[in-house]
């Protein structure tokens, strides 16, 4: 019996999906991208509305899908296209809030390792580490197309986690000094996890789109494009490499 289609996703070969995967969370920005950046494109999912692209850059066979929001929903994709359609590599390019002043909105941060006080990586291959690491030879590729586009990032580790709206936690400062983090978001997390567990390649970019420390509300459309733009070029040119 055949692995493929999944429950998630319907494509029916693996052909249909590169080898390289760029997930945004959400999937129309992943339609948007597909039309903006890639030629040739088809479709390849739309189950629950997750739709799925793959298409051609710089004549490089790249797919660009939604991960949804969460551990769950990212953990769910991740692993049917890393173990069911023979993914080597996803890249999640995504949005996160700053945890240290110098990161200001819109800046782009690379993620080294992903920090959870959640149980997703115990639940689903039995890790106990609350620090997972991303690819190291991924996000060497990005450093090196950073450098050659003189595209400014920072880099760091990342606190993921599925609670966006807690009324309860306050140690939040105290872990992120001891786990070295600059910045949080959702996903990624799930995504090294499923990658070190099917020894596969995870790596996550992300562009700041809030900050306790800097609360400017008022960057231009202009700006806003300028820096999803830069990400978008890393995430291309590392998947084209
Ligand atoms: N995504 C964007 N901003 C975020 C934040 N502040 N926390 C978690 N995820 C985010």
């Amino acid at each position: 019996m055949s692995d493929i289609p999944t429950p998630h996703i319907e494509a029916t070969s693996k052909d249909e999906i590169a080898k390289v995967v760029l997930m945004p969370g959400d999937p129309l920005r992943a339609k948007k991208i597909a039309e903006t950046y890639l030629k040739d494109v088809k479709q390849f999912n739309q189950v629950r509305g997750m739709l799925g692209f793959t298409g051609t850059y710089k004549g490089k066979r790249v797919s660009v899908m939604g991960s949804g929001m969460g551990f769950g929903s990212i953990g769910i994709y991740s692993y049917e296209l890393f173990k069911f359609y023979d993914v080597d590599t996803i890249i999640r390019i995504g949005s996160c809030g700053a945890s240290r002043p110098d990161i200001k909105v819109m800046d782009i941060v690379l993620a080294d390792k992903a920090f959870s006080t959640e149980t997703f990586a115990k639940e689903a291959h039995g890790y106990d580490d609350k620090l997972i690491e991303g690819s190291q030879m991924v996000a060497d590729t990005i450093r090196e197309v950073a450098k050659e586009n003189n595209i400014k990032m920072h880099e760091g580790n990342i606190a993921s986690g599925n609670v966006f709206y807690s009324s309860v936690r306050d140690d939040w400062e105290k872990l992120e000094k001891e786990n070295g983090i600059i910045a949080a978001e959702m996903e990624a997390f799930a995504l090294f996890a499923n990658a070190k567990a099917t020894n596969k390649n995870g790596a996550c970019l992300l562009t700041v789109s809030d900050s306790k420390y800097d609360h400017e509300k008022n960057l231009t459309a202009e700006a806003r494009q300028n820096a999803f733009d830069a990400m978008m070029v890393l995430a291309l040119e590392t998947a084209a490499k």
